[in-house]
């Protein structure tokens, strides 16, 4: 008969229990401009156990604050989930007019889907605000998943920046180190607000940056939207009337798949394991002609030292060594693309 000693017990609680612990749901704020792929991240988070999601906080981008705000409080509501705190923020970037993207994302930034009215309320704070106080009420837990410019971030930060080693992990959709989608440098939510990103990279937090480097890599294509449909739902209908959208724009442009930009940095959020992400040091660019709002990413970690001396023959610069620069950002460089595909067609499908 096998005997079952004390120590042999406590092991096994402390293993059940530690397990348990490890499973605690993650809270979670989103930062927002839904926005078409924003919609796929939003609804995402919401059908994950992982994610306790506190907040949508939105933020102007792919279309005006008023119309990002209607958008958030329709999707809320579309999944029931009047529980979520949805606050208006930034009306405008930091230093710049705003552009808008209903080009790529619709003229209501949702594909053109009109949802029914929202039967959730807007929470009266104002998002940097609910930001501030979040971290504050919940220390070393809050996760903070910014998909568009990072306006409201910087203003919480600025306001108050004890927040910054109070918030547990930034995981933004941003950036890229290897050319933009906006132009030859900069990717769409850091062009936004370049001012507002150098903030954000700036802080000192823990901070993943899920760029263009990992979201061109990760291409939804009709065939994994096909399961939605074999599978309905309110909210997977709504995702499958959205990916075709999106599908059907990036076959207009010669592509096969629709590049899944904010879903993805929830799914790095959710699971680290998805992607490669080195850590190295990252400014963005707020001054360059053709670079403003570029990330620019230092892969050697070092600087040349740069000397001045005077010789008879006239004053110059002479490198003396390396100088090292400390990482800021953990930068995604590659992703198992169908293994985070199949995570979200397997999260949406019948919802
Ligand atoms: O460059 C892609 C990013 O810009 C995504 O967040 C998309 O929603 C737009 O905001
Ligand atoms: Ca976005």
């Amino acid at each position: 008969m096998w005997k079952l000693s004390w120590k042999s017990l406590t092991v096994c609680a402390v293993c059940l229990f530690g397990s348990l612990a490890l499973s605690e749901p993650r809270k979670v704020i989103i930062d927002t401009d839904p926005g078409t792929d924003d919609a796929m991240a939003i609804m995402l988070a919401l059908n994950s156990p992982e994610f306790d999601v506190r907040a949508l906080t939105v933020v102007p981008g792919n279309v005006t604050a008023a119309q990002g705000l209607d958008n958030a409080l329709r999707m809320v509501s579309l999944a029931n989930r009047c529980d979520i705190a949805v606050a208006a923020g930034a009306q405008h970037p930091l230093f710049q007019k705003l552009i808008t993207a209903e080009f790529w994302h619709g003229k209501n930034g949702l594909a053109n889907i009109e949802l029914p009215p929202s039967k959730c309320k807007v929470d009266p704070r104002w998002a940097p605000d609910l930001i501030v106080q979040m971290v504050h009420e919940n220390p070393h837990e809050i996760t903070l998943v910014p998909v568009g410019p990072l306006t409201n971030i910087a203003l919480a930060v600025e306001k108050d920046p004890s927040i910054v080693p109070l918030v547990k992990e930034v995981v933004i959709m941003g950036g890229s180190i290897s050319g933009g989608n906006v132009n030859a440098s900069a990717e769409a939510n850091i062009y936004n607000d370049p001012e507002a990103a150098q903030i954000v990279f700036q802080a000192g937090w823990p901070l993943t940056m899920v760029g263009l480097d990992v979201g061109d890599k990760t291409l939804l294509t009709r065939k994994h939207i096909e399961a939605l449909k074999r599978n309905p739902g309110p909210i997977s209908d709504f995702i499958y009337k959205v990916a075709d959208f999106l599908i059907a724009l990036s076959e207009k442009f010669g592509d096969s798949g629709t590049p899944m930009y904010d879903p993805l940095a929830v799914g790095v959020a959710i699971d680290p394991t998805l992607v490669k992400a080195p850590a190295m040091h990252v400014d963005v660019e707020t001054r360059g002609e053709f670079t403003r709002g570029e990330t620019v990413a230092n892969r050697r970690g070092a600087i040349e030292r740069n000397v001045l001396h005077h010789f008879p023959d006239g004053d110059r610069y002479v490198i003396e060594g390396l100088d090292k620069v400390d990482a800021n950002v953990k930068v995604c460089t590659d992703v198992n693309a169908e293994r985070f595909l199949q995570m979200f067609v397997s999260r949406i499908q019948g919802k």
